[in-house]
């Protein structure tokens, strides 16, 4: 597997992702995407809301704005407690998140540790400063809200904060939504949008940033109402890692949802709906599942208003990390937000015939750059026999979806005929046209940026009105007519029919 680092020089190689700045020497956290890159990360937020939200009658969807009355994260809580603990060096003054601190150095899971805590780990073990070796000061807490200022004058009144999640938005627009919506519980709202955080160590390229992308849900039930979806995902298999797992040190298990259900492993029938859910998403654009488990935050994780919360980890080069949080919040944030506005969050129940407030039973919040980083690593072939990196993508993410070549790129009827071909592909497909270099160079090309198909003219087409279609997995390679391509290249592309079967 590529590390972290050799992911990035290859995104950056391939114009997938640049540095933010570069220019003027970078700047730590922030990234910028590039031709090939701003491509697949709009495919896969395509997909996302196209799954999520599109194809189902119990989700809509909002974009709200990333600048809210400050109020919103007074009331959410962010003001006062979205931090992190922060350990600075008394010799260097480097500073360091503390729980990666003590993950990077003790090798153990310090994901919420506070920092009482966390000082008594760092004189049990001698940790010193990593830059420096220096002495460490006392923890102390860093609030990762950015700061930003409204009107020309800046002034404590003046103060505002950029969104360091998407999932207030929801809250704060929860009663706008379901005024003109016709929603009846259960009920889901989604959202996709910038997000941002003054992390104190970003690293591991996408994976942590200041400024990211989620894609996320509310999903909102009347207490205690049941999952009447449970049954669609009953025998779908992932590969858990409970909190009882963890604390007994064993080994994560692969179990189906029902007996994960019926072992209590999972308590609660939506979060095993919603598991499989997003756990489907990922498999079904082709990731591995032995590189995905599910794991349940343990008591000292949990948030104060969640009752459980499961994460989807992904096997990243840098260990099994967190890709998507799935947590139950409660009515938690809607009471907040009624509290602090002053406005009732209650709806009217149909079925039961009184006014409630939800409960969000599930939160699906997930990190567009975290996915991309997932799809690449899963889609990243070194393959030998070709000398050459073939980029495995699901074609719905594939930054092109076909490239069309002439064979020569010194015959004129050869370069015309394959013009008139790809001037129509593009009118219905993301299309690139390339004459330059030997052939073998420009398949492997396009095998590295992940085009799944790529279509030749050669001389016989001339003849026949047919062209070839290579298959970027396999490089076997048909014939088909002209009057064909359109078709075959729509089944093919929408996972209709294989390779295999194009005739
Ligand atoms: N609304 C819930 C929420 O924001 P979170 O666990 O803080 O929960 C959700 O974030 C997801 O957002 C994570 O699972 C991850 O995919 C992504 N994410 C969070 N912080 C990130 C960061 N600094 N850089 C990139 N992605 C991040």
């Amino acid at each position: 597997m590529l590390s972290i680092d050799e992911m990035f020089k290859f995104c950056k190689k391939k114009g997938f992702v640049f540095p933010n700045s570069e220019i003027y020497g970078g700047l730590a956290g922030f990234f910028d995407f590039g031709p090939l890159g701003v491509e697949i990360i709009n495919n896969i937020k395509q997909s996302w809301w196209s799954v999520f939200v599109q194809s189902r009658d119990d989700v809509v969807g909002i974009d709200g704005s990333i600048i809210a009355n400050p109020k919103v994260w007074q009331a959410s809580g962010h003001v006062d407690g979205f931090e992190d603990v922060l350990v600075e060096c008394k010799k260097c003054h480097e500073r360091f998140r503390a729980d990666l601190l003590i993950e990077d150095v003790l090798k153990i899971q310090a994901d919420g540790l506070k920092a009482p805590a966390i000082d008594k780990l760092i004189e049990e073990n001698n940790i010193k400063c990593q830059k420096c070796k220096g002495e460490l000061d006392k923890a102390s807490r860093f609030n990762l809200m950015f700061n930003t200022h409204l009107g020309p004058k800046a002034s404590e009144d003046s103060v505002a904060y950029l969104r360091p999640e998407t999932a207030q938005l929801i809250f704060a627009n929860f009663r706008s939504v379901t005024d003109v919506s016709r929603l009846k519980l259960p009920f889901g709202i989604a959202q996709v949008g910038k997000a941002f955080r003054n992390e104190i160590s970003p690293r591991n390229f996408l994976f942590r940033c200041r400024e990211f992308e989620q894609m996320e849900i509310e999903y909102f039930i009347r207490p205690k109402q049941k999952c009447s979806f449970v049954k669609s995902v009953e025998d779908y298999k992932i590969l858990i890692y409970s909190a009882n797992m963890q604390e007994n040190k064993s080994k994560p298990s692969e179990m189906s949802m029902k007996e994960a259900l019926s072992k209590k492993v999972i308590k609660s029938d939506w979060h095993a709906y919603w598991l499989a859910s997003c756990h489907k998403w990922f498999i079904d654009l082709g990731v591995n599942p032995k590189n995905l488990r599910a794991r349940q935050h343990k008591k000292d994780e949990l948030a104060h208003y969640s009752s459980d919360c499961w994460d989807l980890e992904y096997h990243f080069p840098f260990g099994w990390k967190e890709l998507e949080g799935i947590a139950d919040r409660s009515d938690f944030d809607l009471q907040q937000h009624a509290k602090h506005s002053k406005k009732d969050m209650a709806i009217f129940d149909e079925e039961t015939k009184k006014k409630v407030v939800p409960h969000v039973v599930a939160e699906p919040s997930l990190g567009v750059g975290r996915a991309f980083l997932v799809f690449l690593y899963d889609a990243y072939t070194d393959d030998k026999k070709r000398d050459n990196v073939v980029l495995k993508l699901n074609p719905k993410l594939a930054p092109l979806n076909v490239s069309v070549f002439p064979l020569l790129s010194n015959k004129p009827e050869l370069l015309k005929m394959a013009q008139e071909i790809y001037s129509s592909l593009k009118t219905c497909y993301k299309a690139s046209f390339d004459k330059s270099g030997s052939i073998g160079k420009r398949y492997a090309r396009n095998d590295e940026i992940g085009t799944p198909y790529c279509v030749t003219v050669d001389f016989d087409s001339l003849e026949n009105d047919d062209v070839t279609i290579r298959d970027r997995d396999t490089t076997e390679q048909k014939r088909i007519k002209v009057k064909d391509l359109n078709n075959v290249l729509y089944q093919l592309l929408t996972g209709m029919i294989a390779f295999k079967d194009v005739k």
